[in-house]
C-alpha cells in the first residue's frame, strides 16, 4: 500500500499542528459526551497507551470479553478524539459508535482545544504527564518511524524544535502547565506522572481507582499489572500498534525503551545545560515538579 506524504506542521491557533488532528475540526468540536465517559488526555508520548490500557482492562478486561482483548487493537477500543486520516473512520465517529459504557477517549489537545461538552457534563479525565527529557527523546524515534507525522530531523534540530514548541501538539511546557491549571477548578481532573507509575504501579493504580470509585480485588489488580507489562505490552499486537500501517517498527518500535532516563543516552552536556536552563524560565509553578530519575 502506498503511504501517503508526511504532512506539515502549520500554526493552528496557537499550537503547531498537522492536517490530521485539524480537518475533521467543527464536528470534534460538537463532540457529544455523556456523563460517564471518561477523557485520557497526554501530551504525545507520555505513555497514553499503557494508561489507555491500565482503563481498558479496569472496566473491560474481566474473563466475559475475550473477542475484545485478541482483536480490537487498543486505538479502536479507546479512540484518538481528534484524529483524522482519509479513508479511515475519524477518532470523532469510532467515540460516537462506541458500544460500551463507560466510553474510554483518548486526546493530545491542549486544554483550551477539548470540547465543551467534556466539560459542560462534568466527565472524569485523567491526564498523564512525562518529564520533558525522556518525553521529548520518546517523541524524536516517534516522528522518525512515523509517517502520519512530519520528518523530525536529528536529534538536535528536533530538540530545538520541542523546547519551541515547534512540534506537533505544540508546547510541551503549555501543555502539562494548561491541564495542571485545569485541575484547580474541575475537581474530576486525576493528573498522573508517567515517572510515578515506573516507581511504584500498585500505588498508582490504587489512586486511579479511588478517582475512579471503582475497588478491584487483588487478583485483578494483579492481572492489570501483569498484562500492563511493558514487556507484555510489546509483545501483544493489540498494545503494540503492529497492525497501524504509517508506523514503520524496523526504525523505531512504537514499544521503545519503556524507562525514566533514557534522555541520558541522547542529551549531550551542552543540550542538556541549554535545556536545564530554558526549562527554569519556563515552568514557574514550583507545585508542578517531574523527575528525570526515579
Ligand atoms: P519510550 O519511547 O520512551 O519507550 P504514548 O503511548 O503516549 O505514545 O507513549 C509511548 C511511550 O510510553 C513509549 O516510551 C513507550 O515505550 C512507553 N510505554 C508504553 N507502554 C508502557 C509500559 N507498559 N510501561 C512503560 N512504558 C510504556
Amino acid at each position: 500500500m502506498e503511504l501517503p506524504p508526511r504532512p506539515t506542521r502549520f500554526d493552528f491557533h496557537g499550537v503547531s499542528m498537522t492536517k490530521y488532528f485539524t480537518e475533521n475540526w467543527d464536528s470534534m468540536q460538537n463532540f457529544k459526551t455523556r456523563p460517564d465517559d471518561i477523557l485520557i488526555a497526554t501530551y504525545p508520548k507520555a505513555g497514553t497507551t499503557w494508561v489507555s490500557y491500565i482503563l481498558d482492562l479496569l472496566y473491560f478486561g474481566h474473563p466475559t470479553c475475550p473477542e475484545r482483548h485478541m482483536s480490537i487493537p487498543i486505538h479502536e477500543r479507546v479512540p484518538f478524539l481528534e484524529i483524522s486520516i482519509p479513508s479511515h473512520p475519524s477518532g470523532k465517529d469510532m467515540a460516537d459508535h462506541l458500544p460500551t459504557t463507560p466510553r474510554l477517549i483518548k486526546t493530545h489537545l491542549p486544554v483550551q482545544f477539548v470540547p465543551k461538552s467534556f466539560w459542560e457534563q462534568n466527565c472524569r479525565i485523567v491526564y498523564v504527564g512525562r518529564n520533558a527529557k525522556d518525553n521529548a527523546v520518546s517523541y524524536f524515534h516517534f516522528d522518525r518511524m512515523n509517517n502520519a507525522q512530519p520528518e523530525p530531523g536529528d536529534w538536535s534540530t528536533f530538540l530545538q524544535r520541542f523546547m519551541e514548541g515547534n512540534v506537533v501538539f505544540g508546547s510541551w511546557y503549555d501543555h502539562v502547565n494548561g491541564w495542571w491549571e485545569k485541575k484547580q477548578t474541575h475537581s474530576k481532573l486525576h493528573y498522573m506522572f508517567y515517572e510515578d507509575l515506573i516507581e511504584d504501579f500498585g500505588r498508582e493504580l490504587d489512586s486511579l481507582c479511588s478517582f475512579l470509585g471503582l475497588s478491584p480485588s487483588a487478583e485483578e489488580k494483579e492481572r492489570i499489572a501483569t498484562g500492563t507489562k511493558f514487556d507484555n505490552m510489546k509483545q501483544n499486537k493489540m498494545t503494540n500498534y503492529s497492525t497501524v500501517k504509517t508506523m514503520n517498527q524496523n526504525v523505531s518500535p512504537f514499544m521503545r525503551k519503556g524507562k525514566v532516563g533514557d534522555w541520558k543516552n541522547h542529551f549531550t552536556v551542552a543540550q542538556n545545560e541549554q535545556f536545564d536552563e530554558d526549562y527554569r524560565k519556563k515552568m514557574k509553578n514550583p507545585k508542578l515538579q517531574f523527575r528525570t530519575e526515579v
